[in-house]
């Protein structure tokens, strides 16, 4: 597999809401109401994302195979809520389960963490539902906790972590410790 990172481009916007919806479907069943979950529609998220790529195409990248096509993406830009001492925001970030530990999150991040830097955001934040285990990718990639609070979801409030990088520029990630998890 030879996977390249690249910035997304408008015609992307379809297989990155096939991406989110799916590892949304697969990381979530049984940990949020699966009603909500299902109503999730890889259609009107491309229109989302359609939206999304032509306000701010830099701030998107995908994670490409040549053969299986895209594996993954993330997306980044200013931090939304200005009262956290955070300049900058990872939104979102998602490898499809096959492709998962295989290190791509960690290239994605890199580049998205590079991304941030480039526009003079020297700090960044990222929110993650408490009941999600990849919070421990974020504290393996030296993510520090730095506050909570309560995300809407389906009718219900589900707890939700931050986690913090203070210093983007300064600090670099931690070196990998293995091939393949
Ligand atoms: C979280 C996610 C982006 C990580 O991407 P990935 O490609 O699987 O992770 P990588 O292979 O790059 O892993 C990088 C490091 O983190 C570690 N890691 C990854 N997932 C981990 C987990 N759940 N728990 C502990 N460590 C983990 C890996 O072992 C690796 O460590 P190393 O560098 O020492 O070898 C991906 O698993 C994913 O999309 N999950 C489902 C969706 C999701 O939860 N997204 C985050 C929403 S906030």
């Amino acid at each position: 597999m030879r996977v390249e990172l690249r910035q997304a481009r408008p015609d992307d916007a379809q297989a990155i809401a096939c991406i989110e919806v799916e590892t949304w479907h697969t990381t979530y069943a049984g940990m949020l109401a699966d009603r909500a979950l299902l109503a999730m529609s890889p259609h009107r998220q491309a229109h989302m994302w359609s939206a999304a790529l032509r306000l701010s195409p830099g701030d998107i990248w995908v994670a490409e195979d040549q053969q299986d096509g895209l594996l993954g993406f993330g997306y980044c830009g200013p931090q939304r809520d200005r009262s956290l001492p955070f300049d900058g925001e990872i939104y979102m970030l998602y490898v499809l389960p096959d492709a998962q530990g295989m290190g791509i999150g960690r290239a994605l991040l890199q580049r998205l963490f590079a991304r941030l830097a480039e526009c003079r955001l020297r700090s960044a934040l990222i929110w993650v539902l408490r009941v999600n285990p990849s919070r421990f990718f974020y504290e393996r990639l030296g993510g520090k906790l730095a506050c909570q609070r309560q995300i809407p979801f389906g009718g219900e409030a589900v707890p939700a972590l931050g986690y913090g990088w203070v210093d983007l520029v300064a600090v670099p990630l931690p070196p990998r410790k293995s091939s393949a998890r």
